[in-house]
């Protein structure tokens, strides 16, 4: 499995009892069973600590909010009482489990010692080892808080000491058993119908066993997405209760299981679903991908800006710098693209304050395996040539000349049977011996197991970018799962490796490809939010959150994926959809301010949008120019989620605190005007903060903040009274701007 994913190699160096970050500072919890007095060690971020403590039925961990008013909670690593190695019982679910010659085993592991290694500043690393009584395999609990972030990391490594092989059937990334016999509620994100994330499943977790899974492979469409908050006594709120928030780096299929053996304790695991238990070789060592959590005791809202500083320092590149505001070829031409057409949208993109022009799908292959539809060319990644008789030499040129940088789509991992590739190479692609391929969208998935493979990706993409120095940006798709789910590089021997080496061939394609071009931004894609996850992340600047751009689905949808990505990684396209005749309008206004969620761009013709769209986008475009640093750079306070009520809101703050954009939406039918409160969090209490309007076009011009309102006002009257707007319709939509002047 690949590394986890931050920091530098860790100087190991094994001791017992001896280093405390803060002895003294932690009151063991006099609930605490097994823990006497001091920790055996203990990680402190700023502001909580994790101590954890040896007691005869394993290790306990106590984990407590430096101030009265967090949360406390004490459990176990792997707790032996609870049955072995298990989160909740062997009853349950295993988080560890092996398959050894007389079936499967779930190891009895003793706690064995620990490390602690302060890896650079702000940033220690703990090391918890087991092993099971016949000292035939060693575990390893890694844990690593980030103190600025109020981040925890965790991943589990096993070593196989049997001397023989043997196979792991499941190795969570994060195991955690809490003793608690409070309430615990799940909200989880489905991404269900093709490629929407939908409203969030909520439930009380009361069963013994509450095990949700991904079974894609190489992506979560139709999936869980691999993260989850739990709510600790209340069902996740926004800004109130105490609850967890997880997410895991992987871009495969992930499953999270919650076991409840009795009314005292809760199991959590979250890994990597292996379809297959995977070979360990004596002597060798497999690793789990990390999964990052936080707390917070005032709802979810205040733990996601934890992981949004946490990914934009740790986990995404370029999380210190500005997006550029693109336009995509895809959704108004499909594959219907020529030089001369991209041109064209390129000049008039250009008129509409557009920084980047992205050619989607449809530039590549040739003669019969030209891309004209989904039937043919994936896999011949070299340009059209009667489409783009002179290759991309004039489109850079006419890039350069308009000063609006160009990307370009890729989807690499796949291949269509009508291909040159295809022809040129059948054992590259994956198919289960003895049975007819399955498609999905008329294509086929290479066996990215194979390094061949990889150099196949890596070289398709890299020629490209050699040849055409140009190109600024990268959109990485990749529209099927693993169809076909056998690697014939792997052989019959190896299949419970597939998962494992085909993700890491994907990972390290990307590796390669942004070390060998720094400066070109790389977007994750997977028929949309299939790849927004911290794996892809750790390669990508941005992620494509969905094919459905229509509005009123992206307000949640966005919303629900910022709950544990930052919104400069969104990507929010404004678009003319839903396109069917009976679908409901939405205001151009109302496009814009939702997209103003994230990193906003669009997905337009501009040959054929009319005048008063144009004109609205151009007000949508600068006004979004005014505020993005807000955005991308400052702090996300979100109120209420928009499936819990007609009113969302959200608000936006910069690190200084001296500006502020506060969005905030109307999606209920109305008949009359009706005034809205908008709350506003995050501000300095004492500054005067001047407040004006934003995103008001020709065509939408009626002020949503309330006429007479005060324009200069105290953070804290604006924090604890709000800020007064005006709303008349459905789809109604204020963009609010709060300045010190
Ligand atoms: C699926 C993506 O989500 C779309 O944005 C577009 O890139 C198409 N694939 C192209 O085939």
């Amino acid at each position: 499995m690949p590394a986890p994913r931050t920091g530098p190699t860790v100087k190991r160096y094994l001791h017992h009892l001896t280093i405390l970050l803060f002895l003294g500072s932690v009151a063991a919890s006099p609930a605490a069973e097994g823990v006497r007095g001091a920790p055996d060690l203990a990680l402190a971020t700023r502001t909580y600590t994790c101590a954890f403590s040896r007691a005869p039925d394993g290790l306990r961990f106590t984990l407590q909010s430096m101030d009265a008013t967090g949360p406390h909670i004490d459990g176990w690593i792997l707790p032996r009482h609870a049955g072995p190695a298990a989160a909740g019982g062997a009853r349950h679910h295993t988080p560890i489990a092996l398959q050894t010659g007389d079936g499967a085993l779930a190891p009895d592991l003793v706690f064995l010692e620990h490390a602690l290694v302060h890896e650079s500043p702000g940033i220690d690393h703990a090391t918890l080892a087991f092993r099971d009584a016949d000292r035939r395999i060693r575990v390893e609990v890694h844990i690593r808080a980030y103190r600025n972030e109020d981040v925890l990391e965790q991943w589990t490594t096993i070593r196989n000491d049997a001397g023989k092989a043997l196979a792991v059937a499941s190795l969570d990334s994060l195991i955690l058993t809490f003793d608690t016999d409070q309430e615990t509620h799940l909200e989880w994100y489905d991404s269900g119908v093709a490629n929407e994330v939908r409203a969030p499943t909520r439930e009380r977790l009361s069963q013994e066993l509450r095990q949700i899974s991904g079974k894609e492979g190489n992506r979560h469409v139709k999936s869980p997405m691999p993260y989850f908050s739990l709510g600790l006594g209340t069902p996740p709120a926004e800004t109130q209760g105490t609850c967890m928030l997880a997410s895991l780096a992987w871009s495969g299929s992930a499953r999270m299981s919650f076991a409840r053996p009795d009314a005292r304790r809760l199991g959590i695991a979250f890994g990597v679903n292996q379809p297959m238990p995977v070979p360990l070789d004596a002597g060798a060592t497999l690793t789990s991908p990390a999964c990052v959590f936080t707390f917070s005791a005032a709802g979810k809202s205040p733990a996601s800006r934890n992981l949004h500083q946490w990914m934009r320092r740790y986990a995404m590149r370029d999380g210190d710098r500005i997006r550029p505001i693109d336009n995509n070829s895809w959704e108004a031409c499909q594959m219907d693209i020529s030089a001369k057409a991209i041109i064209d949208m390129m000049r008039r993109s250009v008129d509409l304050g557009i920084e980047l022009y992205v050619m989607d799908d449809g530039w590549f292959g040739n003669g019969a395996c030209a891309r004209t539809s989904d039937r043919a060319g994936l896999g011949d990644w070299q340009i059209n040539h009667e489409r783009f008789p002179d290759g991309l030499a004039p489109i850079l040129a006419a890039s350069r000349e308009l000063g609006i940088a160009f990307g370009i789509w890729f989807e690499p991992e796949m291949v269509n049977p009508t291909s040159g590739l295809f022809k040129q190479h059948p054992e590259w692609v994956m198919r289960v011996p003895g049975s007819e391929f399955r498609f999905k969208r008329n294509q086929l998935v290479l066996d990215v197991a194979n390094p061949a493979v990889q150099e196949f990706m890596f070289r398709s993409v890299d020629d490209l970018l050699v040849a055409n120095p140009g190109i600024r940006f990268v959109k990485w798709d990749c529209n099927s799962w693993l169809t076909n789910p056998y690697s014939p590089f792997l052989g019959p021997d190896r299949q419970g490796e597939m998962l494992n080496r085909y993700l890491e061939g994907y990972y390290n394609t990307l590796k390669r490809l942004v070390a060998a071009h720094p400066s070109i931004d790389f977007q994750a894609c997977s028929a949309g939010g299939g790849r927004a996850d911290l794996g892809a992340m750790r390669y990508s600047h941005t992620f494509w959150p969905s094919d459905n751009t229509d509005p009123s689905y992206r307000l949640g949808a966005v919303w629900n994926y910022t709950t544990y990505m930052p919104a400069m990684a969104a990507t929010c396209h404004v678009t003319h959809a839903p396109r069917k005749a009976a679908a409901p309008r939405f205001p151009t206004k109302y496009r814009f301010d939702v997209a103003m969620m994230g990193q906003l761009g669009m997905e337009v013709d501009p040959r054929t949008s009319t005048p008063e769209y144009l004109a609205a986008s151009r007000v949508g475009i600068a006004a979004y120019k005014e505020v993005r640093d807000i955005v991308q750079l400052g702090e996300q306070y979100r109120h209420s989620h928009p499936f819990d009520s007609v009113t969302p809101s959200m608000n936006y703050v910069t690190i200084d605190r001296r500006r502020a954009l506060v969005l905030a939406y109307q999606t209920g039918d109305l008949q009359q005007d009706q005034p809205f409160t908008a709350p506003v969090a995050g501000l300095d209490p004492q500054a005067m903060y001047r407040v004006s309007e934003t995103n008001l076009p020709p065509d939408d011009d009626r002020p949503r903040l309330q006429p007479g309102t005060v324009l200069l006002r105290r953070g804290d009257d604006l924090m604890t009274r709000g800020l007064p707007l005006i709303f008349s319709r459905r789809s109604d939509s204020g963009a609010i701007v709060l300045t010190v002047p």
